[in-house]
């Protein structure tokens, strides 16, 4: 029985469904969007617009998801319908003991004390991050809740950098859901998470003079964001070094993620939780953006991801002795080489940068680390990097005539290197007006995911970050670098020298 249909149109109804099409306009096209709830015949469905305020702030902290109506639905409580700001997708989040967000139409069997696990559907479920909650995961991610109709063993779950995707490390099936999950390319191999360092070692097989690089750096940046690469032990799956016999290790040190690790007893494999190509997600919001038609359980904290970027990402090899930065990271170059050099036993080692920079494109990471495209972290909006030089003629000549496209523009900037385009853009925000690296990783992949959102955007104007250690024939290898890489990734390596 329908108290009220507060929806525009009421699109479908049958026995057990029913669906609600709603229309938003955005960037000039109607789209539909489809709410729909199993409802067997017999439940009672109550529209509490009046606890509407109270959903929205419970909702909150998914700045991405507007609710739209929340209603009681016998068997699942309180159910807040909320509709994504940042995807075509609408998703339905029911708060009971936990929160579940739909993608797509429950089952019409479902009857009153079935969970909507039983109901063979796809969709993410939100679980917290209580220590029983993270038994169960843990469980799940062991496989003990696996069935033939429901074989997924993902969980999503929050490290220091950014949201993983995991699944056990040590089996090939469950490894290759994340791919699936992700549509992710076979040959991007998958970073493995372990609580300590005394866990690694039986995921290398590399020799001794490696090793002793490997715990020099383990000891001294573990836990932490820094993923160390070495060849593999045989037990590691070839589908986690996707065929290179080298995998890679890491060591969260977000006390969530490593109680997962513990809780689940095994490594878990997991790469960032969006999907492929798509900006990293560092909230649990944004992976149910990305991901909430999947079968996978998302661990929900708040304020986990306080470094913003993926972790460093250094190949050791006891051979040449060179440890090579394959991705920037929070962890500096420089630090490891100090690191390395206090030790005698590793001496020798030189790290180097496999990322060079010329005229402030990045090159090479492509040839020598699978997976790093340069089309990366993109947000659906196309973008651009406005080349250093033109920003600097904007400064002067933007405020005597402003091109009709800053209209339908957003602005990522970073010290307001693109501050003249403020007052004639739709949209602007700097990552950090005083230019700290920290500051601006820490916010750079929640940014460039709010600029899909700004209603009327057709493109996103980003700044072109030279490094001043560059510029001075140093190299500092650290978060700034990781800034200019995302930036530079978003906008597929495209710099422009006029506004287009
Ligand atoms: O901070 C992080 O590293 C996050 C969190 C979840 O831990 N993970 C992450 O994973 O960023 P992912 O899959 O999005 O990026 C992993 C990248 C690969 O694309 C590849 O470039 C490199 O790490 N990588 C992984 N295994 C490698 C290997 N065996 N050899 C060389 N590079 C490897
Ligand atoms: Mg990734």
């Amino acid at each position: 029985m329908i108290l009220c249909t507060k929806f525009p149109r009421r699109q479908d109804y049958d026995n057990n469904r029913i669906a609600y099409n709603l229309n938003k306009s955005r960037q000039g096209i109607e789209r539909n969007y489809f709410l729909r709830a199993a409802v067997t015949a017999h439940c009672m469905i109550s529209l509490l617009v009046a606890t509407a305020e109270c959903a929205l702030s419970e909702c909150s902290r998914f700045r991405s998801l507007r609710t739209v109506a929340v209603v009681s639905i016998p068997s699942y409580g309180r159910i807040a319908f909320v509709r994504s700001t940042t995807t075509s997708t609408t998703k339905v989040i029911g708060r009971a003991s936990s929160l579940f967000v739909m993608s797509r139409t429950h089952s019409s069997g479902a009857s009153a004390g079935n969970s909507h696990a039983d109901s063979g559907e796809k969709m993410a479920k939100l679980i917290p991050s209580t220590p029983s909650s993270l038994a169960n995961a843990g469980a799940r991610l062991r496989g003990d809740f696996r069935t033939s109709s429901k074989p997924s063993t993902l969980v999503s779950f929050p490290t220091e950098t950014v949201y993983g995707l995991g699944a056990n490390a040590l089996s090939s099936d469950d490894c290759a859901s994340i791919f699936a999950a992700k549509r992710r390319p076979l040959d991007d191999p998958l970073i493995v998470h372990v609580a300590d360092a005394s866990d690694a070692y039986a995921l290398w097989a590399a020799d001794d003079i490696s090793l002793d690089a490997l715990r020099v750096l383990a000891a001294r940046f573990w836990p932490g964001p820094l993923t160390l690469v070495a060849p593999a032990a045989p037990c590691v799956p070839s589908i986690v070094t996707a065929g290179t016999g080298h995998v890679a290790l890491r060591s969260p040190s977000h006390p969530v993620a490593r109680a997962l690790i513990r809780a689940a007893g095994v490594p878990l494999a997991a790469p960032s939780a969006n999907r492929f190509g798509h900006v990293s997600p560092t909230r649990a919001s944004h992976v149910l953006d990305d991901l909430g038609g999947e079968d996978v359980w998302v661990v929900d904290a708040d304020d986990a991801c306080g470094v913003g970027v993926e972790s460093t990402v250094a190949r050791v090899d006891g051979q040449t002795r060179i440890v090579t930065v394959l991705r920037h990271g929070a962890v500096a170059k420089r630090e490891m080489q100090e690191a390395l050099e206090e030790m005698t036993s590793a001496g020798g080692f030189v790290v180097e940068s496999a990322c060079r920079s010329a005229g402030g494109a990045v090159q090479g990471p492509v040839a020598v680390s699978p997976g790093q495209a340069v089309r990366h972290y993109a947000p659906d909006v196309t973008c651009y990097v406005v080349s250093r030089c033109a920003a600097a003629a904007l400064m002067s000549s933007v405020e005597k005539s402003a091109p009709e496209i800053l209209s339908r523009a957003v602005v990522i900037d970073y010290g307001g290197r693109l501050s003249a385009l403020q007052p004639h853009c739709l949209a602007y925000r700097d990552l950090s007006e005083n230019c700290q690296p920290k500051e601006a990783a820490s916010c750079i992949f929640d940014t460039l995911r709010w600029s899909e959102e700004v209603e009327g955007a057709d493109r996103v104007y980003l700044p072109e970050i030279i490094l001043e250690e560059e510029e001075n024939g140093r190299d500092d290898g650290g978060l700034l670098w990781a800034v200019r890489d995302r930036l530079t990734r978003a906008a597929s390596g495209i710099t422009i020298s006029e506004l287009q």
